[in-house]
């Protein structure tokens, strides 16, 4: 196991001045130096149709790089209580062919934001609910479900609250912990143990 972890972030907006991509490159700024953590958005992915599966180039290369992650850090806004649309089609397209989703066993966090006082929460789980099928490990705790994200950042990305940049940083080394923990566990030797 390399000391290094590529952990690929998910950013469920398609907003050019999102605030969930916003949180990612700021959650990305105060991990550990050993997570290289690289953003990804969704917008680029046709909508997944089990008819085209030979025929879409974006899709390979999604799950390529996804497959290639050590984890992936789901970073997701809320609309109408569940996650939005083009979060849930890139879950989708790495979740086929039948058989060879890119998420089995690949070690998990999520994180959830909204303008709003609930951080999204509904979103969250909802989120976890399908993470559970494609059994992906998702870290338990801490949950993060971030509210006022519209106040959370300055005009250069920084946190303007010192405790929020704690608390993300504590994430960011929980996940990192975990996604560790995880890559041990899934390591045949150390199962044979
Ligand atoms: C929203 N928004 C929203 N917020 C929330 O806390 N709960 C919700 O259920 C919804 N529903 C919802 C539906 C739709 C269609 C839109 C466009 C928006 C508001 C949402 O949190 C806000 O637009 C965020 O700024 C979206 O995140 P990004 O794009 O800034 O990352």
């Amino acid at each position: 196991m390399s000391d290094s972890l590529d952990v690929l972030a998910i950013v469920g907006s398609l907003r050019r001045e999102s605030y969930t991509r916003r949180l990612a490159q700021a959650l990305a700024h105060v991990a550990p130096p050993s997570l290289a953590v690289e953003i990804a958005g969704v917008g680029d992915l046709p909508l997944y149709n089990e008819d085209e599966e030979s025929t879409v180039a974006a899709w390979a290369a999604f799950r390529a790089r996804a497959k290639r992650a050590d984890a992936i850090l789901f970073a997701t806004p809320e609309y109408n209580r569940t996650i939005p649309g083009g979060l849930k089609n890139a879950i989708d397209v790495g979740s086929r062919p039948y058989g060879q989703s890119v998420w089995a066993g690949k070690p998990a966090a999520v994180i959830s934001t909204s303008p709003g006082a609930m951080g999204a929460f509904g979103a969250n789980h909802q989120l976890r609910q399908a993470l559970v099928f494609l059994d992906m490990p998702t870290m338990q705790q801490p949950e993060a479900y971030l509210g006022g994200v519209d106040h959370m950042f300055d005009a250069r990305g920084q946190f303007v609250e010192e405790r929020t940049r704690n608390y993300c940083a504590h994430f960011m080394q929980s996940f990192e912990q975990w996604i560790r923990r995880q890559l041990v566990t899934a390591d045949p030797q150390v199962r044979r143990a």
